[in-house]
């Protein structure tokens, strides 16, 4: 089944809870091979313009409020996903969160390091759909500019980035169990793109969902273990240096036969503010 991000994201309080109450109690992943997000850790001075997207109001503060991911594709703009802020996500429309920003150059979610940018304003791609996911990107434009060197290139259609069998890699501080294992520090997974007739075999349109090529990519491991999972969502998936797309959904996390989903970034730039 495809899960709705808010409420595995809900569900992660007690969870946590739970584990800290239990700590003998708390379930030992299934296998080694069933970590997602692939057990690679990164430092974000490598990859800055990985960005957490926070609030303390909706989320608490013991992960700086991260909720989602998001990157930096220009020096004032982030681009993360529509469901990101979505009110299921946020629990509140999105201009009522006032302590909505960004996080730049943290890679430990429990310190202050680096800097947290409020928002200037947010624009949530019209033609997102929830029900398909389709479309699944948002642009957040920053009050202060990050230094050039945050920014990342987008790849552009018929780049040679989306072709299949390319090498990419996902970044994120999110579950890396599925088990609600949400991370303190960035991470990454290596993954590879699979071809449009793949991803459409994978996810045909039954109850794990449908692909759809013209605004979605999928990319995994054919023998799964590597992927994306929840609270990874909005974050990067980069491939020969560029962003091609942004986490999206997926049935389950890292489970073979069924690839992480991303929102197309060639797609994206089509009707996206453009960068400032
Ligand atoms: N919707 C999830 C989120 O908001 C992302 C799920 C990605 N799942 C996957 N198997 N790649 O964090």
């Amino acid at each position: 089944m495809r899960r709705p991000f808010a409420r595995t994201l809900f569900r992660a309080p007690v969870l946590l809870a739970a584990a800290v109450l239990l700590p003998l109690a708390s379930p030992a992943p299934s296998a080694a091979d069933s970590i997602v997000i692939g057990g690679r850790s990164v430092r974000v001075a490598d990859s800055p313009w990985m960005v957490a997207l926070s609030s303390r109001d909706r989320f608490g503060g013991t992960r700086s409020g991260q909720f989602c991911g998001g990157v930096v594709v220009g020096r004032s703009t982030v681009m993360t996903a529509a469901h990101c802020l979505s009110p299921e996500v946020l629990g509140a429309a999105v201009r009522a969160v006032g302590d909505l920003k960004v996080i730049a150059g943290r890679d430990d979610l429990r310190t202050e390091s680096g800097a947290e940018i409020p928002v200037r304003r947010t624009w949530v791609n019209p033609d997102y759909d929830p029900e398909t996911n389709s479309g699944d990107v948002a642009v957040i434009t920053l009050k202060a500019p990050l230094p050039e060197r945050y920014v990342i290139p987008m790849a552009g259609a018929g780049d040679s980035a989306y072709a299949a069998g390319t090498d990419a890699a996902v970044y994120g501080w999110g579950d890396t169990t599925g088990a609600g294992d949400y991370q303190n520090t960035l991470r990454a997974a290596d993954v590879q793109v699979l071809g449009d007739s793949a991803c459409e075999a994978a996810y045909p349109g039954n109850s794990e969902g449908r692909f759809l090529a013209r605004t979605m990519l999928c990319a995994g491991k054919p023998q799964g273990g590597r992927d994306a999972c929840q609270g990874d969502s909005g974050g990067p998936l980069v491939a020969h240096g560029r962003l091609i797309g942004l986490v999206s959904w997926g049935s389950g996390c890292g489970r073979p036969g069924t690839p992480g989903v991303y929102a197309r970034v060639s797609e994206a730039m089509r009707v996206m503010p453009k960068p400032v």
